[in-house]
């Protein structure tokens, strides 16, 4: 057959990041980049002759150039069938379920997640392994280490396959499947929530807003929420995706999904609301005037797991990541069971769910999900979230109460400081590092600290291990501190401070967090030098 070899030079930036390649478009658009990028994945890989591939992404500008480039690339590199998602559109979630599924090779997700989307904004690359989860860290170090050698790819020189319509396409051996990327994901929906209970739900009158911010979740929220459990159209806004995410920056947060957090916190309020992020994988609750931490999000979640049919026989265990509030600690020991904690990304909880150890995991970051696939799950949560309001039938605000009166409150927040000097953020952590035998029992306003360190963690499971996760201040009563830079921005560096304190008394449980926080705010801020180090006098997001 027509397969080239393409000369090429290796580029020196492809190591992924927290959670896949992620850049600029313009990066991107350079020739040979991603073929570069896609040939030293490719060249990681062992065994790939004739397995299967999956492939779509979240709709943003370049997928359809990425999704065509791939298929070629995928047929030159001896796969024998790339099943990709009808017009591209496959939540991470629903990659997710496809290759867990039909136990393909693996998959390559085309998104850059919550970052900004079009021309001028990001793009991205992920892959995940056939159990359906983020590649680890030695496959991506092992791509990364190709690429800063390679100096060729192999692409098949065919015609452009038609995505946009539903079938198969022969060339020789190979195969391209185009398929629809919502039907796998919302029968394994079904398979875990009571659907029959959630129609009744809406049936009686609950109302819910659903906000996909143009981005892959509107036609799986729509298909669920208004089509399957009978919610009224225009349940789901801004449900179409679109390349430039409609010029809004698909994170849902507190910040960057403001309008539907002012209609939850208006007068015509419904029962419930929900949003998620570019890729799927992320997701923000709320009630009628009232936020739910995420990391409360979590801990209410397992607390109720008898609400969802799929869960019902009890959890195994639960996981966390670092920086994510310890409530759901709180919730694991009433239960019995093990709450571990995984540096930040989901690709730490992979082993743990793969191992049967746990059942529901959950980042402070909007993320939610459980080992029926291996993403975090935005519209799951969604779902979790309505048969816990379908079987309590209390609001969302009752519930959190409850549950803070139960557990005590962890009174959590971050803040990130976006966009700052790259040269200066490394400064600020060297500077605290050098302070932690310094700190060892010293006293910082009320709190005296327990212990000072960079988190590392072992893997229970194969023993690997991962050091530099983040500065650690823990505070003797089980407050703390974290300091963190992210390891998934694309323009200088951004700095995320963990905020957390614990309050049993339900008397002191109704506060703001921001002013529940305001002197471990100050401590950090104090500690880190933040505003005399970046120049930032206060963070660019609050969540
Ligand atoms: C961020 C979040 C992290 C999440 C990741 C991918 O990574 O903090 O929890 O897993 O996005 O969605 P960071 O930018 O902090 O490295
Ligand atoms: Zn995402």
């Amino acid at each position: 057959m027509f397969i080239k070899t393409v000369a090429s030079t290796p580029f020196s930036d492809q190591r992924p990041g927290t959670s896949g390649l992620r850049k600029k478009v313009s990066v991107f658009e350079q020739p040979n980049y991603l073929e570069n990028f896609v040939q030293a994945l490719f060249n990681s890989l062992s065994g790939v002759t004739g397995k299967t591939l999956v492939l779509g992404g979240d709709g943003r500008y370049y997928n359809d150039t990425a999704i065509q480039t791939i298929i070629k690339m995928a047929l030159a590199n001896g796969f024998g069938r790339v099943m990709v998602a009808k017009d591209g559109i496959l939540s991470t979630p629903a990659a997710s379920c496809v290759i867990r599924k039909y136990q393909a090779f693996g998959g390559i997700i085309l998104s850059a997640s919550h970052n900004p989307g079009g021309k001028d904004d990001d793009f991205g690359i992920k892959y995940n392994t056939s159990n359906g989860g983020p590649a680890p860290e030695k496959i991506t170090e092992a791509i990364y280490a190709r690429s800063k050698t390679l100096n060729s790819y192999r692409i098949a020189d065919i015609d452009d396959v038609d995505i946009s319509v539903l079938g198969e396409t022969k060339i020789g051996d190979f195969t391209v499947e185009v398929f629809d990327g919502i039907s796998d994901y919302v029968e394994l929906m079904k398979t875990l929530f009571d659907f029959s209970d959630l129609k009744k739900l809406f049936a009686s009158g609950f109302t819910m807003r659903y906000d996909a911010l143009n981005a892959v979740t509107g036609p799986y929220a729509r298909r669920i929420l208004e089509e399957e459990l009978g919610a009224p159209k225009g349940t789901v806004v801004n449900g179409t995706p679109l390349p430039d995410f409609g010029g809004k920056h698909p994170d849902p947060n507190l910040t960057y999904a403001k309008d539907l957090v002012d209609y939850m916190f208006g007068d015509n309020a419904p029962d419930f609301g929900a949003a998620s992020d570019g890729d799927g994988d992320r997701n923000m609750i709320l009630g009628n005037h009232f936020y739910v931490n995420p990391s409360d999000s979590l801990a209410v979640i397992c607390a109720n797991y008898q609400s969802a049919k799929g869960y019902a026989d009890g959890l195994l265990g639960i996981a966390r990541s670092m920086p994510t509030s310890q409530a759901a600690n709180k919730v694991a020991d009433a239960l019995g069971i093990k709450c571990y904690e995984t540096p930040t990304g989901w690709k730490f909880f992979g082993n743990l769910m793969d191992a049967d150890k746990v059942t529901i995991c959950g980042e402070e970051s909007f993320g939610t999900g459980s080992n029926h696939i291996r993403e975090k799950d935005g519209v799951w949560a969604v779902l979790f979230w309505l048969n816990i309001l379908a079987s309590r039938r209390q609001s969302v605000s009752e519930i959190v109460t409850d549950h803070w009166q139960k557990f005590g409150r962890n009174y959590y927040s971050r803040h990130d400081y976006e966009g700052i000097d790259s040269t200066a953020a490394n400064g600020l952590m060297e500077n605290l590092q050098s302070k932690f035998a310094s700190l060892k029992g010293a006293k910082l306003g009320d709190y005296t600290v327990d212990i000072a360190d960079n988190f590392a963690y072992i893997d229970p499971i194969d023993g690997s291990e991962t050091t530099n996760q983040g500065v650690r201040i823990l505070f003797t009563d089980g407050s703390r501190i974290i300091y963190r830079l992210s390891g998934t921005g694309t323009s200088g560096a951004t700095l995320r401070v963990y905020l957390e304190k614990y309050e049993p008394d339900t008397a002191k449980q109704n506060q703001d967090a921001q002013s529940a926080l305001s002197d471990l705010i100050k401590i950090a801020d104090d500690l880190a030098g933040i505003a005399s180090r970046t120049g930032m006098e206060k963070p660019t997001v609050i969540t």
